[in-house]
Order: structure tokens, then C-alpha cells, then sequence
């Protein structure tokens, strides 16, 4: 018997429900219902005729009923009417089998839609219709915005869903998926079409990723050109930026040339500033291959490269079209980038999902067990707050402390490292405020050591001290720290007196 989940696409008239489907049910060569003709083909009318003859409730009767009868069915791809799934009962019932996805676009895309299809009978006062119906599709979890998108590029996007990508809602009213799976470059490489990647595509990546993964995607991908930066944090800036925008205009990349990050957060930062302002914005998609770069820095849009003068002081919010996690990247991965990105995982599970501390999820076979968990608490953080503006500062647990002794040690302490030992001062801080005991602490440095990260570093206090309180986490000479409130649950401090922060230097 077929147990597969119904793909029910649903929204707005003119979102291209029925296009997309089309191409979702040809990849998957599953059955295709698009309800509005189907509705058509057994009452013997034209939607119009039952609007003129029989008027909307009769419709709308045919519409329930039919729902009812496909949501008890499995395997199909389904395009709803534009109304059907504006009832709750009928969003209630067809979730129950399905994964449902609604497609929007912009008013002026959906007016320009419209106006090249005149046969619809509720046309004409659609914008009235809009407004009364978008409270009803804005409760639908997977959003897709498809203004300046192609089907395929969206089919691309149903397609994931259908397959299990976690999904992150962003401030536009869309969302975009996170593929995490073993093999998934290789299935990139004989399908591209599937994974969206069959037009204009630039890769870039760095001379370390290039040879190892870059060179293979780029030959495989029908339209794809590469464009290799040099490795590392110091070429994380402005000239780097420059280079790659050049070599985009001499490889003829236009507004509809999609921009292939792929490497670690370096390359994702870069990259994504480069589509955040290549004429003005043109698509991304993440491809990260360090664990840091696959829980953190492809997800939640902030893009940008450093000035002499300090970290990431150039940027902007972009957000990818789509992120795909390879989890088979990782085999490459040196040691110490691993601990570095259990590192941010072990944070993630201070602040959010303690489950992320237990260590028989740490094994190469659990890699996708663990970063859907990783990852999902930084999705549940940038949802709530996309901006930086609240709630999102929590994932700076240990950064505070850990950038100081960065800096402090002219960067020759790892990040991951440095935030390991902040993240032990910041639960010895928050044991002295009397939020967690004893115990909590010990735990937490034990889960480091055995990861191999350190807890603690010779370092003068007050050269610390000076170093901390010139983050630009503190504001206007006030300290600004994130504190355990107990496991799983973090919070932010403001004003500790020095001495405070002094006894755990
Ligand atoms: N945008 C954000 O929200 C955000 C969040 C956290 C960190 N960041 C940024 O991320 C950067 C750090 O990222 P990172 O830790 O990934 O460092 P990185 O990008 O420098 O990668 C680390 C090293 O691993 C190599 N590498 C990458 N993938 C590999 C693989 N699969 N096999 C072998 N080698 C591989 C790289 O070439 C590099 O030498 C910093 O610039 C930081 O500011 C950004």
C-alpha cells in the first residue's frame, strides 16, 4: 500500500499552483490531482458555468468534498483550487495526510498574472479576495514566495519539503528548505534539474574545497562556472569581494545567475555578500562543508566580510534560496574544524536542545540526527527574530568572552576553542549569579573535555577584561552577557558590576 504523504500545493490564484505541480508529479512520477479540473471533469462544467449556474456555495460544497475524499488518499501531488484550503477543516484534513505548501507572490505579480488569464470567475474583485484570504494561507508553516522565480526553481523547492528538508520562514512571507543528507553532491551531479541547479549557476569556493568537492559539482552542473578565492579568515574582506566580482562580469553573470556558496562560513559569508549586491541582489544558495558553517553561519541570512578594523563590520541580511547539507563532506573535515563546530552544536544545546549534549549523537553515523537538531535551534531563534533585534543574541553564549580571547591572543586560539572556554566562564557566571549549581557546571565541562575543547586559558584577567568590554555586543560601556538560566534555557544580562565578571576571568 502507498504510505507516502500526499504534496498538497495550495495558495493564491496566479502563484502557479498547478505549473509547479506538474513538475513536482513528473519528477516523482507520482499521480496528479489539480482539483480545479477535476472538479470540472466530473460535474461536466467549466468553473465559470458552476459560478453562473449553480453560484459559490455550490462550489465551494464540490471543493469540501473533494478534498475530503483526496486527503484519505496517499502518494499524490495535489494543486488546489485557490479558495479550497482557505476553509480550516479543509487545511485541517489535508494536512492529516500531507505535507502542505503554499505558494505566494507579490500583488503586482499576481495582477500581472491575472491579467493574462481572464477566464477565472472571481477575477475580478481578487484583490478584495486577497486581503480576506491571506490570514487563512499565513497559518500554512511551508511558504514559498515565487515572485522572479521559475517553476523549476520552485519545483526544486517542494521537492526537499516533500523529501524532509526543515524549512525556514523569513521576514518576506516565504521560507526557504534545508536539505541535510548523506550523498547529497553526488545527487546534485546526476540530477540538477531536481535540485534547481540546471541554469546560470557561478560556484564559488576556495582553493582547499575546490579540489576536494568544487571542481566535480562545477563540471557536473550543466551551466555552472568556478570562481576559487584563497582560504582563510585574512581573505575574508573587501579585495576578495572585488575579485569575485570581477571574475562575474568577465563570466557574463546576470540577475538570473545563481550564486553557489560552497565551503565554510568564509566562503558563505563572502559569497552571500556578493549575491546580497551584485546588481542589486541576485539568488543563493548555501552549500556548507564545516560543520560550523552547516549549524551556523548558512542559516539565518547574515552574510558580510571583515575591515582591518574589526570582524564582519561590512554586511548585509540575505537570504538563500536553499541550503543543502552534505553530510559526507564532513570525512574531509580536519580534526580540529570538527571540534570547532561541536563547539557551536555543544552552545546550541546549552541555549536550546540538551538532547545535542548527549555524546552517542556525536558519531559520524548520527551526522544527520545531529545537525537537524542543531540546525533547528538556530532556525527556531532567526524566526523569532531575523534581525538580531532580541532573542537572537542568546547564540552569542561564550562569544563575548571567547572574541577577547581572540583577540588577545592575535587569533592564534581557534573560534571554536575560544567559544568553548566562554562558554564555561559564561556557566561559572551564571552559577555565581545563582541561576545553575554545582553540578550543571560540572556537567558542561565534562561535555567539553570530551570533545577534546578546552575550558580555560592562561590569560591575564585584565588584559581580558579590557579586551571583552570593547565587543560590540556591549553597549555604550555596559556589559552585555548571555547567562544560563538552566539547561536549555539561556538569558541576557546587562550592567554586571567588573568584579562580577572579573571572577570567573
Ligand atoms: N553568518 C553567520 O551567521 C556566521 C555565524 C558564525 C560564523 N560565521 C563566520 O564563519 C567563519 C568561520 O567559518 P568556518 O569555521 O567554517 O571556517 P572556514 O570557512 O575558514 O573553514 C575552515 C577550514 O576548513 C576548510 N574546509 C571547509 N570545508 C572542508 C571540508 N569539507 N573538508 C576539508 N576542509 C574543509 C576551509 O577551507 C578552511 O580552511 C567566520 O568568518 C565567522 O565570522 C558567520
Amino acid at each position: 500500500m502507498n504510505t507516502e504523504k500526499n504534496i498538497v500545493l495550495t495558495g493564491f490564484m496566479g502563484t502557479g499552483k498547478s505549473t509547479v505541480a506538474e513538475i513536482v508529479a513528473r519528477q516523482l512520477n507520482r499521480p496528479l490531482v489539480d482539483m480545479d479540473l477535476e472538479i470540472e471533469a466530473r460535474s461536466g462544467f467549466s468553473i465559470p458555468q458552476i459560478f453562473r449556474r449553480q453560484g459559490e456555495a455550490a462550489f465551494r460544497e464540490m471543493e469540501r468534498q473533494l478534498v475530503h475524499e483526496l486527503a484519505l488518499r496517499h502518494g499524490l501531488v495535489i494543486a488546489t483550487g485557490g479558495g479550497a484550503l482557505v476553509d480550516g477543516d479543509n487545511r485541517e484534513m489535508m494536512s492529516q495526510h500531507g505535507i502542505v505548501i503554499c505558494l505566494n507572490a507579490s500583488k503586482a505579480d499576481i495582477r500581472g498574472r491575472l491579467a493574462e488569464n481572464q477566464h477565472r470567475p472571481l477575477a475580478a474583485d481578487w484583490e478584495a479576495r486577497f486581503e480576506a484570504r491571506r490570514g487563512a494561507y499565513a497559518g500554512i508553516r511551508h511558504q514559498i514566495m515565487t515572485t522572479g522565480r521559475s517553476p523549476m526553481d520552485l519545483a526544486a523547492d517542494v521537492l526537499a519539503l516533500a523529501e524532509g528538508a526543515l524549512y525556514v520562514r523569513t521576514p518576506d512571507g516565504g521560507g526557504y528548505p534545508i536539505l541535510i543528507g548523506s550523498g547529497l553532491l553526488s545527487r546534485i551531479a546526476a540530477d540538477p534539474e531536481s535540485a534547481g541547479l540546471a541554469g546560470q549557476v557561478v560556484v564559488v569556493t576556495n582553493e582547499t574545497v575546490a579540489p576536494l568537492y568544487g571542481e566535480a559539482l562545477a563540471a557536473a552542473l550543466p551551466n555552472a562556472k568556478l570562481i576559487i578565492v584563497r582560504d582563510g579568515e585574512p581573505h575574508k574582506n573587501l579585495d576578495t569581494v572585488r575579485a569575485i566580482y570581477d571574475d562575474m562580469v568577465r563570466l557574463g553573470a546576470d540577475r538570473r545567475t545563481t550564486v553557489l556558496a560552497l565551503g565554510g562560513g568564509v566562503i558563505g559569508d563572502m559569497a552571500g555578500y556578493v549575491a546580497a549586491t551584485y546588481m542589486r541582489g541576485i539568488p543563493l544558495v548555501q552549500i556548507p562543508t564545516t560543520l560550523l558553517s552547516m549549524v551556523d553561519s548558512s542559516v539565518g541570512g547574515k552574510v558580510g566580510v571583515d575591515l582591518p578594523q574589526g570582524k564582519n563590520l561590512i554586511g548585509a541580511f540575505k537570504q538563500p534560496r536553499r541550503v543543502l547539507i552534505d553530510t559526507d563532506v564532513l570525512t574531509t573535515l580536519p580534526e580540529l574544524q570538527w571540534r570547532c563546530g561541536m563547539a557551536e552544536v555543544i552552545k546550541h544545546g546549552l541555549i536550546a536542545q540538551p538532547a545535542l549534549l548527549e555524546p552517542s549523537l556525536w558519531q559520524p553515523e548520527e551526522a544527520s540526527c545531529l545537525l537537524r537538531q542543531a540546525v533547528q535551534v538556530k532556525i527556531d531563534i532567526v524566526e523569532i527574530d531575523p534581525y538580531e533585534n532580541g532573542i537572537r543574541a542568546h547564540l552569542n553564549l561564550g562569544h563575548t568572552f571567547g572574541h577577547a580571547i581572540e583577540k588577545s591572543t592575535n587569533y592564534a586560539v581557534p573560534h571554536g576553542e575560544a567559544v568553548a572556554i566562554g562558554a564555561m566562564k559564561a556557566a561559572l557566571l551564571s552559577r555565581n549569579l545563582g541561576f545553575i549549581d554545582d553540578n550543571l557546571v560540572g556537567q558542561i565541562q565534562k561535555i567539553l573535555w570530551q570533545i577534546g575543547l578546552p575550558t580555560d586559558i592562561a590569560l591575564d584577567p585584565y588584559r581580558w577584561y579590557a579586551a571583552m568590554s570593547t565587543d560590540k555586543k556591549w553597549q555604550s560601556g555596559t556589559s552585555r552577557l548571555v547567562v544560563l538560566k538552566g539547561l536549555g534555557e539561556a538569558a541576557v544580562v546587562e550592567g554586571l558590576p567588573r568584579e562580577d565578571i572579573m571572577a570567573v576571568l
